[in-house]
Formats: C-alpha cells, structure tokens, sequence
C-alpha cells in the first residue's frame, strides 16, 4: 500500500470514528445537556419571566459560547420545520403561525383582536421572553472584529433594539394591549431586518 493510499484509509477510520470532527452542535450538545440549545434557551428564558434578567444574562452568555449563529437564530423558525424552532405558546400548532418569525411578521401588519389577544396572551408572554433570551444570546456573541459593513458596534446596537422591542413585547402582552403589541412587533421585525441586511445577506 502505498503512503498515500494509507494515510488517506487512516484519515478514514478517523472520519468514522467521529475523532476531531464534533460539530459545534455536538459540542454544545455535551456543554449544554441533552436538550442542546432548545433547553439552554428554556432556561434562560424562564429567568427572565421571574424578572432575573442578571440570572438570564449570565446564563445566556454560556450558552454563547457554545454555540452559532446559525443554530440560536433557526429556534425562530415554523415548529413544524424538520428542525423545528420554538413555536408560539406551550402546545405545538395550537396558535398560528407556530413559530416566533412568522408571528412577530403578522403581529406586525395588523393588530389582534381583542379576542384574540384574550385567548393568546399567555402564549405571547412566552414568544416575548423567548425573544428576550435568543436576543441575550445574540447580543453576548458580538463579532470578534469588524469587517467592512460588519461592524461590531452595529451588531450590538440592533440586538439592543431588538432586546428593547422584545421586553416591549411581553409587556403589552402581559396588559392585553392589542395597539401596543403591534407597536412592538414591528419595531422587533425592524430590528431583525437592519441586522440581516448587513450580516445575513451581506
Ligand atoms: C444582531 C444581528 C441579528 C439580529 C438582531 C437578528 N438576526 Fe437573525 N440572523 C443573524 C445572522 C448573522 C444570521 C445568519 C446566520 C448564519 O447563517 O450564520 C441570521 C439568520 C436568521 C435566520 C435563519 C436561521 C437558519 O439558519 O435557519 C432566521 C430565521 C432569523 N435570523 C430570524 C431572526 C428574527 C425573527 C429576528 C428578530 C426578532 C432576528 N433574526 C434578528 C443576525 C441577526
């Protein structure tokens, strides 16, 4: 067998045996216990709906650490997506949209009813504090330097406007203000916008 042919079925065994090559969703899988992210986000997220925003910020700033981008944003996505997102409310398909994205996009363009608003006000406390964990998360990983557009003090001012419309959120949520709650949602969707211009689709 020639050196070649042999360090290549070596690297093989390595390949299958998964040595040096955890992913980072792996890896935050070992850090962060069996629910990964989806868990860690839980959590923090909890704190926040007891009023420890310190308690959610730490803890928000390990789950920092072992995660991307990526995986912290995709928790907005439909629950129904094969890698789902968190949803809106306890129970998966009950409101709809069923995921804080598309939520916060129809929250935006027309106003609950009051009826509605009645009816999901618990689930909406829950997608508010659920924002104001992925945003912690968000805002304690900045990037490491700025390049070009990507400016790091930019990154942190739209997670700080995000945080801000988020707590909004919850608030109007929490008073059954169906006004301000739309208020709210479209300066949360602003704030999701301004950052992906420049870092998401850049
Ligand atoms: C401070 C910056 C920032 C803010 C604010 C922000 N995002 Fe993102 N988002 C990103 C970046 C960066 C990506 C691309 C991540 C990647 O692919 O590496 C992204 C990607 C996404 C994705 C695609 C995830 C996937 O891969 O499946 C969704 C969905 C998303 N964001 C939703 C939102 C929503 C909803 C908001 C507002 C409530 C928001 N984001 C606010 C930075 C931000």
């Amino acid at each position: 067998m020639s050196l070649h042919l042999r360090s290549g079925v070596i690297l093989g065994v390595c390949a299958a045996l998964g040595i040096g090559s955890l992913t980072l969703s792996e890896r935050s899988v070992l850090a962060q216990g069996k629910g990964g992210l989806t868990e860690a986000i839980g959590k923090i997220s909890a704190a926040v709906d007891k009023g420890d925003l310190e308690g959610a910020k730490k803890l928000a700033a390990e789950t920092a650490k072992n995660s991307e981008w990526d995986e912290v944003m995709h928790l907005f996505v439909l629950r129904s997506h094969k890698k789902p997102g968190l949803g809106v409310g306890d129970k998966a398909g009950a409101i709809t949209p069923d995921g804080i994205e598309k939520k916060l996009m129809k929250l935006a363009e027309n106003p609950l009813s009051d009826k509605d608003l009645g009816a999901e006000s618990a689930a909406l406390v829950k997608m508010g504090n659920d924002m104001v964990a992925l945003t912690l998360v968000t805002l304690a990983k900045p990037p490491e330097k700025d390049d070009g557009k990507k400016k790091k003090k930019d990154w942190v001012a739209w997670s700080e406007e995000m945080l801000k419309a988020s707590q909004e959120f919850t608030a109007a949520a929490k008073a059954k203000k169906a006004a301000d709650l739309q208020k709210a949602a479209v300066k949360a969707d602003k704030s999701c916008g301004k950052c992906h211009d420049v870092f998401r689709f850049e």
